[in-house]
């Protein structure tokens, strides 16, 4: 008779039913008479409990020897446990053994994480990877969400590009044919100012790559980013749209994994549970005073790194937006503030030391005045031909914003680095598996 196949995370629906489940053995012990087999089937783990009088004797030998991810299918009923985190075992009527697996590199001991990362194509299978792999699709469906109950067009940007949009230095070049070198982009808002000026509220959503040459716990070198952008839209609004996006992604995680979170992150949710809109602003300026007042030595000009906004984020409950820069901290294609000194461009740092996670602004619309930004940063006039025919057609106020994934996963999740949030990463260092 073929039983019902059926997942653990929907063990519930089955109580005193026989059913099949598909997955590979995570962990045993053995007794005796019985074995306590923990299997797992990428939803969850259930004990699947074989009692030496109710499988066949072979079978129940057999058990006694499977190494650790051993694919299996068991079959048997399935009981109420108060015992189980999950409520539920199965009694075991029937073991299949699928494929056998031995010397598993990964044991349950502890192994260090240059040790995990060379081993990340398995390293997946543990259930903390499992919960941080499911927090991130999250984020991503929940990102969707936002912008397609907001009336925004997804519009997806190339990833070829002939030209830099964030600044020269950290390209990866490609050989492109006869036409000369391609850049992978570093970011889709130039492609996403010529969809808003077509559809008026747009976003993309996709791998961004940087040459970064940094090697910290927040930087990789292909990372997922969305940019929205929109016509008509002021910094003000753009700052508006940015906390409504990062507040609706906090909650919805909190909806679907605040029970994960806590029992296998060991994640402090009621930080996360502070992130409501409206975030505090605070412009550059303010933000150089604050860090003077915290005794950190700032002047205005100054980048802020990883400890800059540590100090400041810390001195707020929820994300803090900082906006108003000095132009010569940020891109060419930022509009100016009528301080000709401090462009229009906000960040939002998010709490406990994770930073930036959002980088975003309104844009130069006027022609004269972007032909001589892009001058003036050496930029390759040729390339940015098309981008100015935005300013001569039909130019209007507009802006825009990036959110990378894996910072706010990272964040969202109480990760150390970001190298936990990406099912592979890329990284100086690292280009496997
Ligand atoms: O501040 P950034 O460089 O902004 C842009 O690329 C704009 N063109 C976006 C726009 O306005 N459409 O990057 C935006 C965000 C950062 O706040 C950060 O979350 C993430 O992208 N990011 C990285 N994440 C991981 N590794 C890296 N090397 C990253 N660089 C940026
Ligand atoms: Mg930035």
């Amino acid at each position: 008779m073929a039983l019902p196949v059926v997942t653990i995370s929907n063990i519930a629906a089955h109580e005193n039913q026989e059913v099949e489940l598909r997955g590979w053995l995570y962990n045993k012990r053995s007794s005796g008479k019985l074995h306590f087999l923990q299997v797992r089937d990428g939803t969850g783990v259930i004990q699947a409990v074989v009692f030496k009088n109710d499988v066949p004797a072979e079978q129940f030998a057999h058990a006694d020897h499977l190494g650790q991810e051993t694919a299996i299918i068991v079959r048997g009923l399935v009981k109420k446990d108060a015992r189980s985190p999950i409520g539920f075992e199965l009694s075991v009527k029937e073991l299949e053994i699928v494929s056998e697996a031995k010397d598993y590199p990964i044991t349950p001991k502890e192994h260090g994480v240059a040790y995990l990362m060379e081993h990340r194509h398995l390293w997946l299978r543990s259930a903390r990877q499992n919960v941080i792999l499911r927090v991130r699709a999250t984020v991503e469906k929940a990102i969707r969400d936002y912008f397609d109950g907001n009336g925004f067009t997804l519009v997806d940007a190339p990833i070829f590009t002939p030209a830099a949009c964030e600044g020269t230095s950290t390209l990866f070049t490609v050989p492109y044919f006869d036409l000369g070198n391609a850049y992978l982009t570093q970011s889709g808002q130039l492609y996403m100012e010529a969809a808003a000026a077509a559809l008026g509220k747009v976003y993309c959503f996709g791998p961004t790559f940087r040459a970064e040459k940094s090697k910290t716990r927040r930087h990789l070198t292909e990372f997922w980013m969305v940019e929205p952008e929109v016509a008509y839209m002021t910094l003000e609004e753009d700052m508006i749209l940015a906390e409504g996006l990062v507040s609706f992604i906090v909650a919805r995680v909190l909806e679907k994994h605040e029970k994960e979170l806590v029992s296998v992150l060991e994640r402090d949710v009621s930080k996360l549970k502070n992130v409501q809109a409206p975030f505090p602003r605070i412009t550059y300026e303010e933000a150089i005073e604050r860090l003077k007042a915290a005794g950190h030595p700032a002047k205005f000009g100054d980048d802020f790194g990883g400890d800059e906004e540590t100090v400041l984020a810390n001195q707020f409950d929820r994300p803090v937006i900082v906006h108003r820069y000095p132009v010569e901290l940020k891109a060419f294609y930022f509009k100016r503030d009528p301080d000709p000194r401090l462009a229009l461009g906000m960040d939002v740092l998010a709490p406990e030391g994770y930073g930036e996670i959002i980088g975003g602004g309104q844009r130069e619309d006027d022609l004269e005045t972007l032909e001589k930004r892009i001058s003036e940063a050496h930029l390759p006039r040729e390339a940015f031909s098309w981008y100015l025919d935005l300013r001569r057609y039909g130019t209007v106020p507009h802006a825009g914003f990036g959110l990378g994934v894996e910072r706010t996963v990272a964040w969202v999740c109480g990760l150390h680095h970001v190298r936990e949030t990406i099912p592979f990463a890329r990284m100086m260092e690292r280009i496997t598996p």
